[in-house]
């Protein structure tokens, strides 16, 4: 009797103890950084089925649209409140002239898309189609300069003819192109993936092609981005930053590019989007995770030359990466969304929020059916991704004000390797405080203490987005297997708040 006594409080030590590993505590006092909304961005290429089909049909398509854009399309980009949004690429803003895109469509050349599928690009799409669309939805537009095959002279052209508002060759073409007023653009990406398909350059090479393309990149308040590193490649931001020494004033931003592949590897299988195991799950939240690494490294190394830390980071690619789908077009990048792709959305947006002092903008690729989509269309179908639905829930952390906290969490153990099972991250925006947590165990449901530093706060709302199965995704023409929902959750008690977060979901509660 004694030893059944001993072993069952054992038991309930242990239970307290495991649960006790669990706690996120609120430092409101210190809450002072916003969240620049821009983190919640989102990337366009010209690549597969994006622009033309998934943004762009026409106006003369049977699909529904508003002057050519689909209108499913522009209300699910209100909903989720995209705030900002780049194009044209990616590697296609490496062959793209933006002189081929503007102007009577039937006078537009077509180009070969030779990054992707080799396709025909009829430049039926360009500045005018983009710019319109961002201001329809009220986005802000992020474009990326040609830099791996355009000139200088081009780059200083589109600036002046889409932001100036002088008499000038540019304006009268834009005018004459129906166009009046200038446009509103801040961020200009000068170059992308120069490392890479945007010209395979050395970083002491680029960063004089920066600074030259730069120079003549002009206007009032542009915000200038350098192309920043790949994943871990810290060598690239030493030298990039080394080179810039004396100039910094000629980049507010420095791009870096992160993608999860669940086989840590471009060459072979990167692994089903839809028929995983146990293992991929765990490889593929393992290796989106380091991402807070990479950040961290990258961040040290731009202190080194810019201890002020006035060029900010911006990750403008990031997602996962998996093989296409059975049937789909080679070089269209066209992947499905599941429950593991929310987890990966909800992990790294917390990482980016906690980051929110250094990180003013990221850009998940891409916002339509490429890669880590939140959207899939076919023909007039259109499907909202689990990916959509944690950003539609995360954005009350636009513009509101991070509040540090401090994360204790137990770790997910598979096949004898180990990663944090929670993420969290926390703000405040009118009062409202909106804690976001996502668990990556996809066998157990962990509860976890909040302290939350102010005893008067009171449970408005709790939300979730999971499925039964971490292989669950929403299809075409049937009911919808993974969305946001409510989700029943304990009321505060003199300021603490006891949670529990289902296995492999993205929970959102909010307190005021
Ligand atoms: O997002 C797909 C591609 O990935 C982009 O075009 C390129 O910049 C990156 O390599």
């Amino acid at each position: 009797m004694k030893s059944i006594l001993i072993s069952t409080l054992l038991v309930v030590f242990a239970i307290l103890q495991v649960n006790a590993q669990n706690t996120l505590d609120l430092d409101l006092d210190q809450a002072k950084t916003t969240i620049n909304k821009n983190i919640y961005g989102h990337f366009s290429e010209h690549l597969g089925t994006c622009i033309y089909e998934g943004i762009y049909v026409g106006e003369d398509s049977d699909i529904p649209n508003i002057e050519g854009y689909r209108t499913d399309v522009v209300e699910a980009f209100k909903e989720m409140k995209v705030p900002v949004l780049r194009w044209p690429g990616g590697c296609f803003a490496d062959t793209y002239h933006w002189k081929d895109g503007i102007g009577p469509k039937e006078d537009r050349p077509s180009i070969v898309n030779v990054f992707w599928g080799g396709v025909t690009e009829d430049n039926s799409f360009g500045t005018h189609e983009f710019l319109n669309f961002c201001e329809l939805v009220g986005i802000q537009p992020y474009l990326s300069i040609n830099v791996g095959s355009g000139t200088v002279r081009e780059a200083a052209e589109w600036v002046e003819y889409v932001t100036s508002s002088n008499e000038s060759p540019m304006t009268d073409l834009r005018k004459k192109n129906g166009r009046e007023d200038p446009w509103d653009v801040k961020f200009w990406g000068i170059g992308n993936e120069t490392w890479g398909c945007g010209g395979d350059m050395t970083p002491e090479y680029y960063a004089n092609i920066y600074r030259h393309f730069a120079g003549y990149v002009r206007g009032n308040d542009l915000q200038k981005i350098i192309c920043g590193p790949s994943s871990d490649d810290t060598n690239w931001t030493e030298k990039i930053m080394e080179g810039m020494q004396g100039k910094m004033h000629m980049m507010q931003g420095m791009s870096m590019h992160h993608y999860t592949l669940p086989t840590n590897s471009w060459s072979g299988s990167k692994g089903s989007s839809t028929e995983f195991g146990e293992e991929m799950w765990f490889k593929t939240i393992r290796n989106t995770m380091v991402i807070d690494q990479l950040i961290n490294d990258h961040l040290a190394v731009m202190d080194k030359y810019d201890p002020e830390g006035n060029v900010k980071l911006i990750v403008d690619e990031w997602g996962t990466w998996y093989d296409k789908l059975e049937g789909s077009k080679d070089g269209f990048l066209q992947q499905q969304n599941t429950v593991r792709d929310a987890v990966v959305a909800g992990i790294n947006l917390n990482i980016f929020n906690n980051h929110a002092d250094r990180i003013s903008m990221a850009n998940i690729a891409q916002v339509v059916n490429v890669l880590q989509a939140m959207i899939l269309t076919n023909g007039a179908q259109m499907v909202k991704t689990p990916t959509y639905y944690v950003f539609k829930m995360y954005n009350v952390h636009q513009d509101a004000t991070l509040i540090p906290s401090k994360l204790n969490t137990e770790n997910y153990e598979y096949n004898g390797e180990s990663i944090p099972a929670l993420t969290a991250s926390a703000s405040v925006k009118d009062e409202v405080v909106s804690i976001s947590l996502s668990n990556s165990n996809p066998n157990k449901a962990i509860t976890i203490e909040c302290e939350l530093g102010n005893e008067d706060l009171k449970l408005i709302s709790s939300q979730i987005v999971t499925g039964e199965k971490i292989t669950d995704y929403n299809d075409f023409g049937k009911d919808e297997k993974v969305t946001v929902v409510d989700f029943k959750t304990e009321e505060a008690k003199q300021g603490k708040l006891s949670l529990e977060i289902p296995a492999h979901s993205v929970v959102l509660v909010q307190l005021k």
